[in-house]
């Protein structure tokens, strides 16, 4: 038995492949194309693992999928394989849009094909489990019900949308050939191993450098955060538990405004980390994100009912073990900042290519 993890180097990816590795004796086929986003020294300990098989190929390449569903022949894919940041789906929105549907379209084209020719009790074991966002949904207005797993998808960003369309392509393959899929709208993660063009890792580092904390609009908006660990666990037990062609909503509880947030780790800092001054004398406002969402918040009541699922850490101790991280990791920071990580390739197979 083998799972199949695509986006297995970013940020939530890597934290699955770490609990994975530590938690379970599966073997695990790690795809991802190593965008910039793509982090191999994320893996931490289960880069080393055995049971952790890293294939670096791109999710569009349908030859390369085709040749990794053979070669592992996996129980279950789970889908995490994206472009992300919403500010880059502004900028150059066509490479969200390739990724996001047309490798999504690539990956079930591929998985249906895999999936019909299983033998019987194989075939109906089959997942296909697609790590969708909460941005699909749109924006909240400040008083207005959580999103529920029914909600009218309403995106407004490139990135959204482009999220959307995978969405339906997912749910439109559950519907006309029976693949046996899966599907989860998270809110805001956040944790260790982040890219630091999210909000909170960006945070954290400026504040550490003395540089501004660049605050867009009026710093009002509010989204809902959770721990990557409890996002991790909730999908682990979606795969096991959860019944094919369901949706499952993934939250926080922990709505908080951006500034709120900043300050916080403003404080946070100061306590951690002195620097003579309030960390919080950087807030800087900014002009606002086009087409900004106001709110995101989750109503996670079907996946707390159905399975069982909690989040284990709440905003708080998450968001100071998060900072203590960052501040303990020079090392995977400095890697990150000089673009050192991509390397990685080069030093980790350079020498097993010769042999
Ligand atoms: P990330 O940007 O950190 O990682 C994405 C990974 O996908 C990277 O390792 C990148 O190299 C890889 N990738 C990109 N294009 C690829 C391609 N064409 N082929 C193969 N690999 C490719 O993102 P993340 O925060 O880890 O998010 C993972 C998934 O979870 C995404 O689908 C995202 O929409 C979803 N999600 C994330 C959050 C969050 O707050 N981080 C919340 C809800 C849902
Ligand atoms: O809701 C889930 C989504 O959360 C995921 O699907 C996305 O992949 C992930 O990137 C995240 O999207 P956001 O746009 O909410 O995250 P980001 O960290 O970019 O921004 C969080 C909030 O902070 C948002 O309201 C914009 C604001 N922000 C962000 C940055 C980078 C700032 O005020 N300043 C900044 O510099």
């Amino acid at each position: 038995m083998t799972l199949l993890v695509t986006g297995s180097a970013g940020f939530v990816g890597t934290c699955v492949v770490r609990q994975l590795i530590a938690e379970t004796d599966e073997p695990v086929a790690s795809v991802d194309a190593l965008t910039y986003a793509g982090n191999p020294l994320s893996f931490g300990p289960a880069a080393q693992s055995p049971r952790h098989h890293f294939e670096h190929a791109d999710i569009r390449d349908e030859a390369r999928m085709r040749a990794i569903f053979k070669h592992y022949q996996p129980r279950a894919i789970l889908h995490l394989a994206a472009e992300t940041h919403v500010d880059r789906s502004i900028h150059a929105p066509a490479e969200f849009v390739s990724t996001n549907i047309v490798g999504t379209l690539t990956l079930l084209q591929v998985a249906q094909d895999y999936w019909r020719n299983l033998p019987e009790p194989r075939r109906n074991a089959f997942r296909f489990q697609h790590i969708s966002t909460d941005e699909v949904f749109g924006s909240l207005a400040p008083e207005a019900p959580a999103f529920e797993e029914t909600t009218a998808y309403a995106p407004t960003s490139p990135y959204a949308a482009s999220k959307a369309g995978s969405d339906h392509l997912v749910l439109a393959w559950q519907r006309t050939y029976g693949l046996p899929t899966l599907m989860t709208h998270c809110s805001n993660n956040y944790g260790p191993y982040h890219f630091p063009e999210k909000l909170i890792p960006l945070m954290i580092l400026n504040a550490v450098d003395g540089k501004p904390l660049p605050v867009y609009g009026d710093g009002q908006h509010v989204r809902d955060w959770l721990f990557v660990e409890d996002h991790a666990r909730a999908l682990r037990l979606v795969l096991e538990h959860g019944t094919p062609g369901e949706t499952y909503n993934v939250g926080g509880a922990a709505e908080r405004r951006n500034i709120d947030v900043v300050n916080m780790l403003c404080s946070v800092l100061d306590e951690l980390q002195p620097s003579g001054a309030p960390h919080a004398r950087l807030i800087t406002y900014v002009k606002d994100r086009p087409g900004h969402d106001r709110r995101y918040a989750i109503n996670f009541g079907k996946l707390e009912r159905e399975l069982g699922w909690r989040p284990r850490e709440s905003f708080e101790t998450g968001l100071r073990k998060t900072v203590r991280w960052y501040l303990a990791n020079p090392g995977w920071v400095a890697s990150v900042r000089s673009g050192g990580y991509r390397n990685w390739l080069d030093k980790n197979y350079g020498s097993r290519e010769a042999e």
